[in-house]
């Protein structure tokens, strides 16, 4: 059994530790950007250079025959990679080109909520140039000033900008949504939504959807979410596979809305009959009108990777053959009933500039109930040197959040270089803040329709 992963990052690293956990033992041939000595030390070879390299990517899949390939980030999913495999026999766990959508278009997904009746979205407008003079009227009016305006392409995470936050005006609005436009040609423009968020990612293959543990991202660089946003600072998830502010519908609600989409994909991209084959990522907010989409990704996020992956008992290399095949089924796919708290160690200057590049970092011994996935990071012969971006995702497993929590930080108070970390990741005191926001916009909900009645 021979497994292609393209895929740099400390998710990747996760993937190639569930790999490398099968009892089949797959051979793992990585091709990643830059060096990743995590992926590295369980790949019988790595290969660095550009994961946009396709006609590369093609000749190495040629020469090592995998039996599958499975593509982690978004850009070469978004590029249509798992086309370019399939048509020399290589089927990829990954969506093919226009179901990947889901995520390299925002007014594609909105569109197709809307389209096979998923009511999940808040007030939204997709604006191309014939329709940009009233963008300035549907901002002030129809959202009443509060709103989010979305580039309708792949920007690394970076395309989003929220009223109040990055635009203090409804002229910055109108000036970044034409600025979208010009670039990409059309802009998604909704209503802000207020509530806590979380992420609920599906083992897809058709209308096979099979959920993962819930999670809670921290997307903000510093602590009491303060600061620019990052790729993700930490996140955590619960024994139960919920969250502490989630109700049984809450969860139930988001789980039925990635199987509405995965049936929607299915009819809307009637080229694949296979249908959307890879992990199907819903961002899912909690607001006083039930559960919202945020967005969609067409991959595993970063860093819920790295809470998932631990936890999963089964093997994956079954569970992916098993996804190419058509026959995934719930029973295949056991997580622990385990919490788990990720805290990712940065350079210092993360994210705002690279300053800290090059310089040493001294990890301690790993643990027991401690998983550590390598990102921006690389070796030489005295040890392990910084990136510019994310170094080290830590993850402590634990019976409860509280354990885990204990376990990621300790490993993180131990490590040696110019890096810092989010220690309220996982505490306590944030995850009460949590439960308070979604009691309060649950009351604001039972006020509103005591007042209707
Ligand atoms: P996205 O790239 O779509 O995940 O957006 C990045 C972040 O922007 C999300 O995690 C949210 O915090 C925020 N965001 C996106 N859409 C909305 C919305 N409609 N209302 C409020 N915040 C949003
Ligand atoms: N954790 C957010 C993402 O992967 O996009």
């Amino acid at each position: 059994m021979k497994v292609l992963l393209i895929s740099s990052s400390a998710r990747g690293h996760s993937i190639a530790d569930a790999l490398a956990r099968s009892p089949q033992k797959p051979e793992i041939v990585s091709i990643c950007p830059s060096t990743n000595p995590g992926i590295k030390k369980l790949s019988i070879e790595q290969h660095v250079m550009d994961i946009m390299d396709f006609e590369g990517i093609l000749k190495i899949a040629s020469d090592t025959k995998p039996d599958f390939a499975i593509i982690g980030p978004e850009d070469p999913i978004g590029g249509g990679l798992a086309d370019e495999l399939e048509k020399i026999g290589i089927r990829s766990i990954a969506p093919k080109k226009s179901l990947s959508r889901i995520e390299s278009s925002k007014g594609f997904t909105r569109n197709l909520l809307n389209k096979y009746g998923i009511d999940a979205s808040p007030k939204f407008k997709v604006f191309g140039s014939t329709e940009a003079s009233s963008l300035s009227t549907f901002i002030a009016q129809d959202l009443g000033g509060e709103f989010v305006v979305k580039y309708d392409a792949l920007k690394g995470g970076k395309g989003v900008k929220v009223s109040g936050e990055h635009l203090n005006s409804v002229e910055e609005g109108v000036a970044y949504a034409k600025e979208c436009i010009e670039e990409c040609g059309s802009v998604v423009v909704e209503e802000k939504l207020v509530g806590p968020e979380f992420s609920l990612i599906s083992f897809t293959s058709g209308l096979q959807v099979v959920d993962t543990p819930a999670i809670q991202d921290h997307k903000r660089a510093y602590e009491g979410d303060t600061g620019p946003n990052t790729g993700g600072m930490g996140t955590y998830s619960d024994a139960d596979h919920s969250l502490t502010f989630l109700e049984a519908s809450d969860i139930a609600r988001a789980s039925e809305i990635n199987k509405l989409v995965a049936d929607a994909l299915m009819k809307e991209c009637p080229e694949h009959p296979e249908g959307y084959v890879g992990f199907l990522y819903g961002g899912f907010i909690l607001t006083k009108t039930g559960v919202k989409v945020i967005e969609y990704n067409c991959r595993l996020g970063d860093p819920e990777a790295l809470n998932i992956m631990p936890l999963l008992e089964s093997d994956f290399v079954s569970i992916c053959l098993s996804m190419l095949d058509g026959s995934l089924s719930k029973d295949m796919v056991k997580f622990a009933n385990k919490a788990t708290v990720c805290k990712y160690i940065t350079p210092e200057s993360y994210p705002v500039s690279k300053d800290q590049k090059g310089e040493r970092i001294i990890l301690p011994p790993v643990p027991d109930n401690v998983v550590v996935f390598h990102g921006d990071l690389s070796e030489d012969q005295e040890g392990l040197l910084l990136g510019g971006s994310r170094t080290a995702g830590v993850v402590g497993l634990g019976a409860t959040i509280e354990q885990a929590e204990h376990l990621a930080q300790a490993f993180c108070e131990q490590v040696t270089g110019p890096v810092r970390f989010r220690p309220d990741i996982g505490s306590d005191a944030l995850i009460q803040q949590r439960v308070l926001q979604a009691k309060s916009i649950r009351t604001e909900d039972q006020h509103n329709t005591a007042t209707v009645a």
